[in-house]
C-alpha cells in the first residue's frame, strides 16, 4: 500500500491541542482510500524544547525532516517566556527558507454554518486564495542597529525583492488563476509610497501578465485592498502579495469569512521532487494560519479546523486527490449540520470562535466520524 512519512511538529499552545484530532482525521481519510501514514512525532520546534535545551531544534533537524514526505506543523510561540523572533526564526521561518518553500497558499472561503461578521451578505459565495511570497521581501535578515543607546539610535531593516523570487511567486499565482473558473489575479502593491521595491513588483507582474492573456489582472494598494476585503470580498479570486502583505491579508480574509480558526496554509516548494538524483529533497510544510493562541491554550476550545484543513491540503499535495475531496466535504457537512443543530438547541459542536460552546475534541471527533461515514468505514 502507498505510505507517506510525515514529520509531526505540534509546537506550543493550541498547536498541541489541534494536532491529535487532525491526525485522526487524515488517518480516517487514508483508511478509506487504501494508503497509510508513518507519523514521526517530534517535540522540538517548540518553546518547551527551547526551555530544556536552549535551542529550538536538535542539530540533526534537517536530516530528520528531509527523511519525510511532508511536514505537519501546529503553531509555535510562547511570547511570555521566549521572544517571538527567537522562537519563529529558530523554527518555522527557518524551515521556509531552508526548504525554499517559496509559495504560501492560503485559501479563504465562506462556508455555510460559519457566521461571517460582514454585513449585507447576499448569499453569493466568497472563495479566493492568497498566494503569499514566503522566502524574501520584508522578512529579511539584512539590517541592524547603530548608535545604540544614544539619541541618534537608528534601526534599519532592508526589504529584498529578487527577480527570481518575485517572478516565481507571480508566475505560480497566474498559473493558479488560469486553473480556476474566474481566471482573475489581484496583485497587492504599495508602489505609491514604497517607491523602489513596490514599483519593481508591479513591473514584474505587468511583464509576466503578457504570458497569461487569458487571465484578468488588477492591482490595489494594500490599504484600499484591505478595505475591499471587507466591503467587496466577492471580487477576489487569486490574490498575490509580498511576504508581509500576504501575511496580513491571510488573517484578514478568514476573519471576514468568520474566523481565523478554520484557515489553512500550505508552504510549498512546488519544484522539489523526492529522490531526484543530485538534488537535495525539500519537503513542503502544512500548518494552520493561526498561532499558538496563548489566551485560550489549555482550555480545550481551540477550533481544530485550520489544522484539519491544512491536512487536507497536505493530502492534495501528496496526490491523494480523492481523499482530499472527502476531507473537504466532511468539514463542510459538519459545519452546516453543527449550525442547524445549534439553532435547534441540540448539542453545540461549534467552538467559541464560531459563536458556539463546542470543544476541540467534540468538533474534531465529528469531522473524523463524518470522514469515516463518507468513505464507508
Ligand atoms: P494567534 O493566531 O495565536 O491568536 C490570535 C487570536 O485568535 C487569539 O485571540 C486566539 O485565541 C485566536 N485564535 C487563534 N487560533 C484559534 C483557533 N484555532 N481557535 C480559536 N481561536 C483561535 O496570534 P497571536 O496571538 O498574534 O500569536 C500568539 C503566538 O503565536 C505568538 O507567539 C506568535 O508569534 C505565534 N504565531 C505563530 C504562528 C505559527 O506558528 N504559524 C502564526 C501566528 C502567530
Ligand atoms: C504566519 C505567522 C508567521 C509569519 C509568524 C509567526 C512569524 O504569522 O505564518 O502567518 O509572519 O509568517
Ligand atoms: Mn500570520
Amino acid at each position: 500500500a502507498r505510505s507517506y512519512t510525515i514529520a509531526v511538529l505540534p509546537g506550543d499552545g493550541i498547536g498541541l491541542e489541534v494536532m491529535p484530532p487532525a491526525l485522526r482525521c487524515i488517518e480516517a481519510a487514508a483508511k478509506g482510500f487504501g494508503f497509510k501514514f508513518e507519523f514521526r512525532h517530534y517535540e522540538w520546534a517548540s518553546c518547551t524544547y527551547y526551555h530544556k535545551h536552549g535551542t529550538m531544534l536538535p542539530p540533526d533537524w534537517k536530516q530528520l525532516l528531509q527523511a519525510c514526505d511532508a511536514i505537519y506543523f501546529g503553531a509555535v510561540g510562547d511570547p511570555a517566556t521566549v521572544p517571538d523572533h527567537i522562537s519563529l526564526w529558530g523554527s518555522l521561518l527557518l524551515f521556509r527558507r531552508e526548504f525554499d518553500q517559496f509559495i504560501n497558499l492560503r485559501p479563504c472561503r465562506l462556508i455555510p454554518g460559519v457566521i461571517s461578521p460582514l454585513a449585507n451578505r447576499d448569499g453569493k459565495k466568497i472563495d479566493f486564495v492568497t498566494v503569499r511570497e514566503n522566502t524574501e521581501g520584508e522578512y529579511s535578515s539584512i539590517g541592524g542597529r547603530i548608535f545604540e543607546g544614544t539619541e541618534r539610535e537608528t534601526v534599519i531593516q532592508n526589504t529584498v525583492f529578487t527577480r527570481v523570487g518575485v517572478d516565481r511567486v507571480v508566475r505560480y499565482a497566474f498559473e493558479l488563476a488560469r486553473s480556476r473558473p474566474a481566471k482573475k489575479l489581484t496583485s497587492a502593491t504599495k508602489s505609491n509610497g514604497i517607491s523602489i521595491t513596490m514599483p519593481y513588483w508591479d513591473e514584474r507582474v505587468e511583464a509576466i501578465s503578457k504570458e497569461y492573456p487569458d487571465v484578468k489582472v488588477d492591482k490595489y494598494h494594500i490599504d484600499i485592498l484591505c478595505a475591499h476585503f471587507v466591503q467587496r470580498p466577492r471580487i477576489f479570486d487569486v490574490v498575490v502579495g509580498s511576504n508581509l502583505f500576504g501575511d496580513i491579508l491571510s488573517d484578514l480574509g478568514p476573519a471576514c469569512t468568520g474566523t481565523i480558526g478554520i484557515a489553512p496554509s500550505a508552504n510549498l516548494n512546488p519544484t522539489a521532487k523526492r529522490g531526484e538524483p543530485g538534488k537535495e529533497w525539500m519537503p513542503s510544510l502544512f500548518e494552520p494560519v493561526h498561532g499558538s493562541a496563548p489566551d485560550i491554550a489549555g482550555k480545550g476550545i481551540a477550533n481544530p479546523i485550520g489544522m484539519i484543513w491544512a491536512g487536507q491540503m497536505m493530502l492534495e499535495h501528496l496526490g491523494e486527490t480523492k481523499a482530499a475531496e472527502v476531507m473537504m466535504k466532511a468539514i463542510e457537512n459538519v459545519l452546516k449540520n453543527a449550525k442547524d443543530a445549534q439553532l435547534q438547541g441540540e448539542k453545540d459542536l461549534l467552538t467559541p470562535d464560531m459563536h458556539g460552546n463546542g470543544t476541540t475534541e467534540g468538533l474534531g471527533r465529528a469531522i473524523e466520524e463524518e470522514i469515516g461515514r463518507l468513505v464507508g468505514i
